[in-house]
């Protein structure tokens, strides 16, 4: 089936939900990342024009995060290359309490395309497809900040936002911030998910420097060790990420998901469950 409707991060923990949600619609939308056909490439621009060409509304998510160096110029090239393609609108994935999302979002408010972003805080999702699933499966979860109050937002919850404001143009011009309903620390999260996967969880609370030097030790790629050190010490202790806020109730008519009815879909599925590998 042809389609005018692009997700840009098509496979990924909210893009992969938004292209269900469209499909459930009888939408197929086209993937654009680097295994989708055509392939899609945030390092290789000249695979952009193919992705981008016949779409009239797409939904963009930056590869690892809008706060890496290189991430402005990219949205600044891809939102520019819409317009002159035609592109009709475009719904940008943006994270709260992030002074460089910050500047990408005003690049495509000020572009003159059509928009909505979706500014979310940190997902559920981190602790089941992302850099939280591997401490939890090994049963041993050292983590800085276990105090700070973070309201973790479902990535299904995201995706239903995405897709309904994508195809509804009434949210154009706006910004749609969604987080969880309750505000949540790292130790609450360890004993949410100790509970519901019925495992004996160690939590140990260190310190910045502690949770960097033993990434380093695990020979984590540096630009990762960046990102992650920047995530914990600028935008999880930003006082705007400690906010609950309603939209995903405006926007779906229904309350958004708990971590708690989160963490018992996912320990159903079994991915907690999984023995660690030697
Ligand atoms: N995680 C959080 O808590 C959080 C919170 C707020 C905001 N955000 C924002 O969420 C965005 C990420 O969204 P997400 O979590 O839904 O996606 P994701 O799961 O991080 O992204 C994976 C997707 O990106 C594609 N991809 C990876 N490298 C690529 C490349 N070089 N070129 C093109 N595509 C590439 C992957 O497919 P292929 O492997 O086929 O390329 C896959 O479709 C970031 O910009 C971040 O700022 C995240």
């Amino acid at each position: 089936m042809k389609t005018n409707i692009l997700v840009i991060g098509g496979t990924g923990k909210t893009g992969r939900r938004v292209v269900e949600q469209l499909q459930n619609k009888g939408i197929e939308p086209r993937i654009g990342s680097r295994n989708s056909s055509p392939s899609f490439d945030w390092d290789n621009k000249e695979t952009w024009i193919e992705t981008l060409s016949g779409i009239e509304k797409m939904y963009v998510t930056y590869y690892p995060d809008l706060a890496v160096p290189g991430a402005k110029e990219a949205i600044e090239s891809l939102t520019h290359l819409a317009i002159e393609l035609g592109v009709k609108k475009m719904v940008l994935l943006s994270g709260k309490g992030e002074t460089e999302a910050e500047a990408c979002e005003k690049i495509v408010m000020n572009s003159g395309i059509n928009y909505t972003i979706v500014r979310a805080s940190w997902f559920n999702q981190n602790w089941s497809e992302s850099f939280f699933l591997d401490p939890i499966i090994s049963g041993e979860v050292a983590l800085p900040m276990s105090d700070v109050l973070i309201p973790f937002v479902d990535a299904n919850d995201i995706a239903e936002v995405a897709a309904t404001v994508l195809l509804d143009d009434t949210y154009n011009g706006k910004t749609i911030e969604v987080t969880g309903p309750e505000l949540i620390t790292f130790k609450d999260i360890v004993n949410i998910i100790s509970r519901t996967s019925n495992r004996k969880l160690n939590f140990y609370d260190i310190t910045l420097e502690q949770y960097i030097d033993g990434m380093k030790q695990m020979q984590i790629p540096n630009d990762i060790v960046w990102l992650i050190e920047y995530l914990f010490s600028h935008v999880l202790t930003n006082p705007k990420n400690q906010l609950v806020v309603n939209d995903i109730e405006r926007v779906l008519g229904r309350k958004a998901k708990t971590f708690l009815e989160y963490a018992q879909e996912t320990a159903e599925n079994g991915i907690w469950s999984q023995v660690e590998v030697q």
